[in-house]
């Protein structure tokens, strides 16, 4: 199983919509969540969207680290077919993004606070959920990328937009201060 070349972002592949996925047991889907999993264990992120290795499929895996949880708990690694995702609430909350197709970045992105979400595991069972907070976060990212769209196109302040070395070093909170 390889791991797959990410495309970054600029590549076609990133910025069209995806297609659905017919048979989830077809053998190069098989492969591909196989080959999804190698290369986002490699990568060290928390999502991961089939365009992004140049496949046009409405495919997603997401996790959440524990770390990132309210609970602590944090979601194992899953993989969603077609996702569709239903914001169950007008509420937004702007929090910290990265994506591997935009590499040594991070902005500050709104989000849905409150999603249902729908589609297809990877054994082909119903999906039917509702997702809070990071993991509300993450799905959405995910599943914008199966509509060629990429967080920066989400943001709406782009002070919030920079270098990780540079945001670490300069935190944001007073770059903001000091305008
Ligand atoms: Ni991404």
């Amino acid at each position: 199983m390889p791991i797959l070349k990410i495309a970054r972002m600029g590549h076609p592949v990133l910025r069209a919509p995806a297609s659905p996925v017919e048979d989830v047991f077809a053998p190069q889907i098989r492969r591909l969540l196989a080959d999804m999993r190698e290369t986002l264990a490699d990568s060290g992120g928390v999502g991961l969207a089939a365009p992004q290795v140049h496949v046009p499929l409405r495919v997603i895996l997401f996790s959440v680290p524990p770390s990132r949880s309210e609970d602590g708990q944090g979601l194992p690694l899953r993989a969603i077919i077609n996702p569709v995702l239903t914001p169950l609430s007008e509420d937004k909350v702007t929090g910290w993004e990265g994506c591997l197709s935009v590499p040594g970045l991070r902005g500050m992105v709104p989000r849905h606070t409150y999603i249902r979400l729908t589609g297809l595991t990877e054994h082909d069972e119903p999906v039917d959920e509702e997702l809070r907070g990071y993991a509300a976060r993450v799905v959405q990212h995910e599943a914008d990328h199966l509509d060629g769209i990429l967080y920066p196109a989400r943001m709406e302040d782009f002070g919030a937009f920079g270098y990780n070395e540079e945001l670490e070093r300069y935190p944001y909170a007073v770059a903001k201060e000091a305008k």
